[in-house]
């Protein structure tokens, strides 16, 4: 079974977030323990006089989870900006080796471990600008693209997938496609999934729509709703 994968996505707010909690509540469901990092956020908000990631925020909240804050997101910036711009504009040094320890502490406690990445694949993460796909491969993680269903995205998608496979050379697992508003499905969205699927060859691991009842998720709802929407066999087993 795999140990850990990276969460990455083509966009900003394409729903990595969504998909990752979907991932680990159907995961959990079927026994396994998961934990979920997100090394580095930025658009952090002020919570009880702390600043804290939203993303690391509601996956503590929607999974209880127990682990140190500082090792589900060990860099969080306020600025909305990447968050290589935003450690820049800080003075801080994004280090890779720090979040590589503290994953693999979170991965020994886990039988598997989701990252999170920030932005799109391309993203800088570091004061270095160092991407979300650096990161990738220096923690040695298979890589899920997380894309939109709307027009736009085969564009968006392939331009991803080539640059993880041919320039990085990160294992791609496959491909989530996400409906992250309730706008009326087009015709692109009918085509796109089969489109990409044709020009990349890359597996497409799942078509999420729009969940109307986002705003009150929970472990339980959350994993009703991807369950016939995953391909889990990647995980090992299948709905
Ligand atoms: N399938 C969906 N149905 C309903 N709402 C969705 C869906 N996917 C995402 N959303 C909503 O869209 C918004 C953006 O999604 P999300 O936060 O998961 O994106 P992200 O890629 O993680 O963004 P970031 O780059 O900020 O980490 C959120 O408000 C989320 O609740
Ligand atoms: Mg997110």
């Amino acid at each position: 079974m795999i140990k850990g994968v990276f969460i990455a996505g083509t966009d900003t707010e394409v729903g990595k977030t969504f998909v990752t909690a979907g991932i680990a509540a159907g995961l959990m469901k079927k026994g396994f323990s998961v934990g979920i990092m997100k090394p580095v956020a930025s658009g952090a908000v002020n919570k009880n006089g702390k600043l804290i990631s939203e993303d690391a925020d509601f996956y503590h909240r929607i999974f209880n989870l127990d682990d140190d804050y500082n090792l589900i997101n060990p860099y969080c910036f306020k600025a909305v900006l990447a968050p290589g711009v935003a450690a820049r504009l800080e003075g801080v040094s994004v280090r890779f080796d720090d979040i590589k320890e503290k994953y693999y502490k979170l991965l020994d406690q886990y039988d598997i471990l989701l990252v999170e990445g920030a932005g799109g694949l391309l993203s800088p993460l570091s004061e270095k600008l160092a991407t979300n796909a650096d990161l990738a491969q220096e923690l040695g993680l298979p890589i899920i693209i997380v894309s939109r269903s709307a027009i736009g995205t085969i564009n968006h998608t392939l331009l991803s997938l080539a640059y993880a496979q041919n320039v990085k050379r990160l294992q791609v697992l496959g491909v989530i496609v996400n409906q992250e508003n309730d706008r009326k499905s087009t015709l692109a969205e009918k085509t796109n999934c089969e489109i990409i699927k044709e020009m990349s060859g890359a597996d497409l691991l799942g078509v999420i729509p729009y969940c109307k009842f986002v705003k009150d998720i929970n472990m339980e709802s959350l994993n009703n709703f991807f369950l016939d929407r995953i391909d889990w066999s990647i995980f090992g087993y299948t709905s």
